[in-house]
């Protein structure tokens, strides 16, 4: 296809399908270049669908061998074929079988969707268009089959056969072949399948479900890094009975896998019963795994095996109900994370995250509602919205209609929709219908997108003794949506006295709920009986991913951040008194004026370090200051990085220069036992220490950074060595590049090590930062092939504030440029690199312009896939 004339998928035209299958009988006979498949489809026509249709199947990239119904041959005017489609124009009305044989040639698959080989292994992935790269085939995730997968390949290269469902049978094929089958009695669309072959080690466990079902459980990775897996095999257990025990949900069949493949396009997938796994989140030993990679397999285990509910056995019914699996999974996933480790620390996390990813991406040019109306390619909407606003939707939900709704209408959904391809419409009727409210306004989360913008004025009036709230909500217009009416915004509310305790809620003489329901433009609440004005805390725990300014002065807020019973609030609170200050550092840095001083945010901070604070993890969120992302969205436009980066820089160094001696003594006291473990509650007392390191090098002084390298020297675990290198590199000292070098003479064989190693040098904001991107580019530790390579030296090279935003425009050029080189070979990573330009036209003119040369200049060039043709054209927009 073109670029320049992109074929748009409509919501509004979805029509079911003409045709269903009921069955697929596959037959893989593996082959590094030529493999056959051979897919038996049991069709008939849809009672839904149209008369007389033709039967069109979905391909791309095939070559078909042949075709037949019922056995025999179709007559070959009867049959119209192309790499993209198979057509029958007029195809039996009654049900039928056709026999498709096709060739595929996995090695050459180096977009890594479809039967590819990955380390020499096969491996498939089919969402959300793949399985037409393996057999044409109705394509689309509202078709549900019972799958029956025969795969054959060489004993001796593809030991381990594998497929979705339950083992059935295993035996010889002769000239050194054998067989498996695997048969999956839950019918499921095609974006689930997948297909596994190849030599690898396993760790083997079972679970039991609640109702007594054996479970046995597997994870393969490569041979020799089996003791690597066991983190991920623990995981995979405590996630089958949290979601018992949350969601009443048990696994359904008799095997579950999850096999760990080194080329992967994203991090995961939940195809039935075989989850294949970007090798980064599954692998984990305290040799070679930080506490972020041991968090982050935890949640995407648990993630992926959460899935099999929400996801496979209740589906969507199109591509646009994406967030229908997606939000609500993760959803899920953060509040087995929240009841694993710390609930408060897990959504400030999850907030910091939403507002750096999805924030960033709802106010630029790539903004899209929860549920898009349309696309060119839906590849490019597996994005922070679908996924983090969407779940931030569900968690909406919750609070309005209160826990004791939610679940019932989990229960509704889960057993209304078994077995079916869903909408959203479908799942939020089950909840209006437990609740009895009426949630059509709620439903504009899913429509419209942009943040929405709350701004609150307070006022206490002694007189009466009341306090009034009154929030105005404002939603932005984004991309096609010019116009936009108010939101239900959940707004939680907690009113603090004196003395640091909550008040009681009153309104209209009566106790009233801590939940305000904004619905209108405007929204007031009078609160009563409050003898002195009390400080309002709003949002509580982020009841609603909103941007909200309000008429409270720094006081109200340090007197918060040290006392709001919320504890995300009370992180929150001082967070805003850095912001407005950081924010005030830019102004004065581009105008002259003086410094704006807040000695109190180092008061705010030294409560992080003192030696009473136990809870580690959460005083490490307090300690660490809003990011320069966070900064450049507060100032909105007219973005100048590299101010942002020395008004931060300078508000660091001052408080490390007034919390020297408290820093130092918290630092020592933190020092590691010795003993490495990745629990939560060490992982956080490690992450505390390293906020101390990183306060007590800010100002590149020799005694940091001796620190630093210190503790990269002695460091005992990955996570220490990883954070000691992280703090060495945002200094141009020489300890930097001989620990860079020490790491690379130790580890260099590691590739996922060595993506730490590409990653810290891609992030540094140095102004040599480019130049070593570009040669690590030529580097032996660098692939073009291997997405994980990509992302942790190109992605983060778009990621970096200063370094990509250079002002001369190099780092905008070499980002183009490169996804440019890759589109050929992997447009979906390619595109991905373009995310970087999602909040362009925020920037200062200088750089803006830069830019868009870029993103122009790409425009131009001939042949984009339609993924960067669609990121470049919206970018631009
Ligand atoms: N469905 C996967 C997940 O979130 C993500 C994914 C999408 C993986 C497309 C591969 C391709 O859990
Ligand atoms: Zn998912």
């Amino acid at each position: 296809m073109r670029a320049e004339d992109p074929q748009i998928v409509r919501l509004a035209d979805y029509r079911p399908s003409d045709f269903l299958i009921e069955t697929v009988d596959l037959d893989v006979n593996l082959h590094p270049t030529a493999t056959r498949v051979t897919a038996r489809l049991s069709i008939r026509p849809n009672p839904d669908g149209r008369e007389r249709a033709a039967l069109v199947l979905d391909g791309e990239d095939l070559k078909l061998v042949s075709a037949a119904i019922d056995g025999g041959a179709i007559e070959a005017d009867a049959l119209d074929v192309s790499p993209e489609r198979l057509t029958l124009a007029n195809p039996p009305r009654r049900p039928f079988e056709l026999t498709i044989v096709t060739e595929i040639d996995p090695t050459a698959n180096t977009r890594l969707m479809g039967l590819y080989r990955s380390n020499g292994a096969y491996t498939t992935q089919c969402e959300a268009e793949g399985f037409r790269r393996i057999t044409y085939f109705l394509d689309r995730p509202d078709v549900l089959a019972v799958y029956t997968t025969r795969v054959e390949g060489p004993k001796d290269e593809t030991p381990v056969l594998l497929s979705n469902g339950n083992l059935a049978e295993t035996g010889e094929a002769g000239d050194g072949r054998h067989f498996a089958v695997w048969h999956d009695p839950h019918p499921k669309p095609s974006y689930l399948f997948a297909l596994v072959a190849g030599d690898l080690g396993v760790v083997e466990d079972r679970f039991v479900t609640a109702s007594g079902r054996d479970v046995a459980l597997k994870v393969f990775v490569e041979h020799g890094r089996e003791d690597r897996a066991t983190y991920a095999m623990d995981a995979i257990k405590r996630s089958m009975r949290w979601d018992e025990e949350a969601f009443g949900r048990e696994y359904d069949l008799d095997v579950f896998m999850v096999v760990a493949v080194s080329h992967f396009n994203m991090g995961a997938m939940e195809n039935k019963g075989l989850n294949v796994f970007n090798d980064k989140y599954v692998l984990a030993s305290p040799e070679t795994a930080t506490d972020g990679d041991y968090a982050n397999i935890e949640a995407i285990i648990a993630h992926e095996y959460f899935h099999n509910w929400t996801g496979n056995r209740i589906t969507c019914r199109d591509w646009f109900q994406l967030c229908l699996k997606e939000g609500l999974t993760v959803f899920r996933d953060q509040e087995f994370t929240s009841d694993t480790r710390s609930r408060p620390v897990k959504r400030i996390q999850d907030v910091r995250n939403l507002r750096a990813a999805q924030f960033a991406e709802d106010s630029g040019p790539l903004a899209h509602p929860v549920r898009p109306q349309a696309y060119a390619e839906i590849n490019n909407f597996y994005t922070p919205t679908v996924y983090e606003k969407g779940a931030e939707v569900i968690r909406m939900l919750k609070v309005l209609i209160g826990p004791e709704a939610f679940k019932a209408g989990m229960d509704l959904y889960f057993d209304r929709h078994d077995g079916q391809a869903c909408t959203i419409e479908q799942f939020v009727a089950c909840f209006a219908e437990v609740s009895g409210r009426d949630l059509d306004q709620f439903m504009l989360w899913y429509h419209q997108a942009g943040t929405p913008s709350v701004e609150v004025t307070t006022a206490y009036d002694a007189a009466t003794k009341t306090f009034t709230i009154e929030a105005t909500q404002r939603v932005p217009p984004t991309p096609g949506q010019p116009t936009k009416a108010p939101a239900v915004i959940p707004m939680v509310v907690g009113l603090v006295g004196p003395d640091g305790r909550d008040l009681p809620l009153v309104v209209g003489g009566r106790k009233a709920d801590a939940v305000v329901a904004l619905t209108s433009a405007t929204t007031r609440v009078t609160f009563e009986g409050l003898e002195q004005r009390p400080v309002a805390s709003l949002f509580r725990n982020f009841s609603a991913p909103v941007k909200l300014s309000a008429d409270l002065t720094d006081d109200d807020y340090l007197f918060l951040a040290a006392n709001d019973p919320d504890p995300f609030n009370r992180w929150q609170a001082g967070q805003t008194v850095a912001l407005r200050n950081l924010v005030a550092r830019v102004a004065a840095l581009r105008t002259g004026g003086a410094t704006p001083e807040e000695p109190r945010i180092a008061d705010a901070v030294g409560r992080a370090f003192a030696p009473g604070e136990t809870d580690h993890a959460f005083a490490a969120q307090v300690a660490a200051l809003p990011s320069e992302g966070d900064v450049a969205r507060e100032i909105g436009d007219d973005v100048d990085p590299d101010a942002i980066h020395a008004a931060r820089r300078a508000l660091k160094g001052a408080i490390a220069a007034s919390l020297a001696d408290e820093i130092a003594a918290a630092y020592a006291r933190l020092q590691d036992t010795g003993h490495y473990s990745p629990d939560a509650a060490s992982a956080g007392r490690r992450a505390l220490k390293v906020s101390a390191l990183d306060y007590l090098a800010a100002d590149g002084g020799a005694e940091g950074v001796a620190l630093a390298k210190a503790l990269f020297d002695g460091a005992t675990n990955m996570t220490d060595r990883i954070m000691a290198l992280q703090v060495l590199s945002l200094h141009a000292a020489p300890a930097r590049d001989a620990a860079l070098d020490a790491f690379a003479a130790s580890y260099g064989s590691d590739p996922l090590l060595m993506d730490k190693w590409l990653l810290i040098q891609a992030s540094a904001p140095l102004p040599d930062t480019l130049d070593r991107v570009r040669e690590l580019t030529r580097s032996r530790y660098f692939d073009f092939g291997n997405p994980n390579r990509v992302r942790s030296l190109v992605g983060a090279f778009g990621a970096n504030p200063t370094q990509f935003n250079r002002a001369d425009g190099a780092g905008y050029a070499f980002v183009a440029e490169t996804a440019r080189a890759l589109d050929a070979r992997n447009p979906q990573v390619a595109a991905r690199l373009l995310g970087a330009f999602k909040t362009w036209r925020a920037l200062e003119p200088g750089r803006r312009a830069k830019a868009e040369d870029a993103l122009r200049t790409l425009s131009r060039a001939s042949g984009l896939s339609a993924d960067v043709g669609d990121i470049v054209r919206r970018a631009l927009g």
